[in-house]
């Protein structure tokens, strides 16, 4: 069973939270969260180097809308932070995605793919952002717009079904270095999608999941493998080899 990382860890921190610095809380449970997944291969100068990024909004600008305010996972609420913090640590060559809509969290982790200099994002998603609740405005791009030309050298998005697509895509690239999982959250789908990409990962590959408060999936998932990872209070986890 994976950790819970929550607030309740940090008690300073939280203290400082509830005066409405959010930000000491956050960096101490991402500091915390390398710990778990990246042990000794990491080091913590450098990690404090990608908190402070984020801290100054260091990123290469999203394409945007006017008035229009994207959802997804972006470096302000903490797993978004998370997301950027951990591919700055771990700086992988290969990265697969399930789940786009309009970009945002691919325009996350294409963002530290940028600052590593290094590395790939391989992401599926269905075509037409045909899901409603995330897309309110209506929009007719698709999915990925916001990612801008910029950051495409490191991406390569593909349009389908992750049923029809990861397995193939899995099989192609092997040697698969981060996972992370933000399409249908259904238990069947997710462990689907855990399941297909498994045999494909690296030694320290990690798993990323949103939204594993869901269903038991992911806490099925990592405790029949034995993977230690953790999960934050309310939304994603992670997990490594
Ligand atoms: C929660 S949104 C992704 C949000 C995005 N990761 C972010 O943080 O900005 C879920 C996306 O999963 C896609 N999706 C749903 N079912 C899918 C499936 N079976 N295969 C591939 N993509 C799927 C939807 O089209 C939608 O764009």
């Amino acid at each position: 069973m994976s950790p819970i990382i929550s607030f309740l860890d940090h008690p300073l921190a939280m203290l400082n939270f509830v005066m409405g610095k959010k930000d000491m809380l956050h960096d101490a449970m991402m500091l915390r969260a390398a710990n778990i997944l990246m042990k000794e291969r990491y080091s913590r100068s450098e990690a404090e180097k990608y908190i402070q990024e984020i801290h100054k909004g260091d990123f290469i600008p999203m394409n945007r809308i006017e008035g229009v305010t994207l959802p997804g996972n972006r470096p302000d609420h903490l797993f978004g932070k998370f997301l950027y913090f951990i591919i700055r640590c771990a700086k992988p060559e290969v990265m697969i995605e399930t789940g786009v809509a309009h970009g945002v969290s691919s325009w996350t982790i294409l963002n530290a793919i940028h600052k590593n200099g290094k590395g790939k994002l391989y992401s599926i998603d269905l075509p037409n952002l045909d899901l409603k609740s995330y897309n309110p405005q209506n929009l007719s791009q698709q999915s990925g717009w916001a990612v801008p030309d910029t950051l495409r050298q490191h991406w390569e998005l593909q349009l389908g079904s992750s049923q029809e697509l990861l397995p193939k895509l899995a099989a192609r690239l092997g040697k698969i270095e981060v996972f992370f999982h933000d399409s249908d959250h259904s238990y069947e789908n997710m462990m689907f999608e855990f399941n297909t990409v498994f045999p494909f990962l690296n030694p320290n590959a990690l798993i990323i999941s949103d939204d594993v408060h869901k269903n038991e999936s992911f806490r099925h998932f990592t405790s029949g493998k034995n993977l230690s990872g953790f999960q934050f209070l309310t939304k994603g986890g992670a997990a490594v080899l």
